[in-house]
């Protein structure tokens, strides 16, 4: 049974299950994650063959309180501990919230969570039934989208049970996530702080706040060429299964005889055709709405038996960058 008030009892399942090695999807305030606990090297290697995930893509770690993020840490393997320590007080107060950061790997964090490497992905989510499970496993939970490797992630528990489904030993329900679209990921590993993956958090937010440029690397290239930066940063990601073209950039005979679905910003946005389905985000292209709502429309678009979805656009800036990085990935083929 699920509630999107988790009561206590359901906390202390949910949290037994995990420490026995089992899967429980949760919500966080960015989307719903598949966790397990990242000390236990088997039910990491669960969550791999859930989600069909290729073994070489790595997990980000969910922690409860700055202390915990500073534990799953090895300062020592640092190229600079006392800078990389002096950054992470500085992103303190960015927790809890929807910012991963890259860091070198303490050893109780199992080898399958960092595919074998040396650094891991931490951060502390905002979601109070994520802290509340946290804080009753007692232990850091690995956590990836909890959606199909490289189908769009969830941002409801219903989505989870349509995708997952019995494949989870539990699905904590909170309701539908606050933020909608995937954690910033930054990477602290090099001497200049990189941005692997847009998210809510900018690059302008976190430059203010490091005192230091943020470079922002280049996401949308394949895995194969940058096969060190970050294997999970696949082009082809967040895909429905129906073909997505932007409006911006759409040659209009490709809707010809093709049943359209559409997914706008705001009922102002004009269509080259009449869709079927249309899908209004916003009623004032606010980017937050937008981000909200963005992956159950184009789950609700995936399912409604259309031959091609047609999706807005914004400015690459400020959350518009995570926005377009999504739906960049999401119109590859
Ligand atoms: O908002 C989020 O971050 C959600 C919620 C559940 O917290 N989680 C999430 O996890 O989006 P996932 O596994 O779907 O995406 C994690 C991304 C992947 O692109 C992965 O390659 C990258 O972070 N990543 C994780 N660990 C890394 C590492 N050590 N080095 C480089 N990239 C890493
Ligand atoms: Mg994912």
């Amino acid at each position: 049974m699920t509630s999107v008030f988790p009561s206590p009892t359901q906390i202390e399942h949910a949290a037994k299950l995990l420490r026995a090695g089992k899967l429980v999807a949760f919500p966080t305030e960015t989307v719903y994650g598949l966790g397990a606990d990242a000390t236990n090297e088997d039910a990491v290697q669960a969550i791999f063959a859930v989600k069909g995930r290729p073994s070489n893509n790595p997990l980000i770690v969910h922690v409860a309180t700055f202390e915990d993020l500073v534990r799953c840490t090895d300062l020592s393997k640092a190229h600079n501990p006392e800078l990389l320590r002096s950054r992470l007080e500085a992103l303190r107060p960015l927790w809890p919230g929807p910012l991963s950061v890259i860091v070198p790997k303490a050893p109780q964090i199992c080898r399958a969570v960092s595919a074998g490497g040396s650094t891991v992905a931490l951060r502390i989510p905002r979601h109070p039934a994520a802290l509340r499970l946290i804080t009753a496993c007692g232990c850091p939970l690995a956590a990836p989208s909890a959606n199909p490797s490289t189908y769009i992630s969830p941002t409801t528990a219903q989505h989870v049970r349509d995708s997952l489904g019995d494949a989870v030993a539990d699905i904590i329900d909170g309701g539908p996530c606050e933020v909608g679209i995937e954690s910033t990921v930054l990477s602290l590993v090099g001497d200049e702080p990189t941005i692997l993956r847009p998210g809510a958090i900018t690059a302008h937010e976190l430059s203010q706040i490091l005192h230091c440029p943020v470079r922002v690397a280049d996401t949308t290239v394949s895995d194969a060429k940058q096969p060190l930066l970050s294997p999970g940063l696949m082009a082809k990601h967040y895909a429905p299964r129906t073909p997505v073209r932007l409006l911006s950039t759409l040659d209009p005979s490709l809707c010809q005889g093709r049943m359209i679905g559409a997914i706008v910003f705001s009922k102002n946005t004009p269509l080259p055709v009449a869709p079927k389905v249309c899908v209004v985000l916003s009623e004032s292209r606010a980017l937050e709405e937008v981000a909200a709502k963005l992956f159950a429309a184009l789950r609700e678009l995936d399912a409604a038996g259309v031959d091609l979805i047609l999706v807005d656009t914004c400015e690459p800036i400020g959350l518009g960058a995570a926005i377009m990085d999504r739906l960049l990935r999401a119109t590859r083929d």
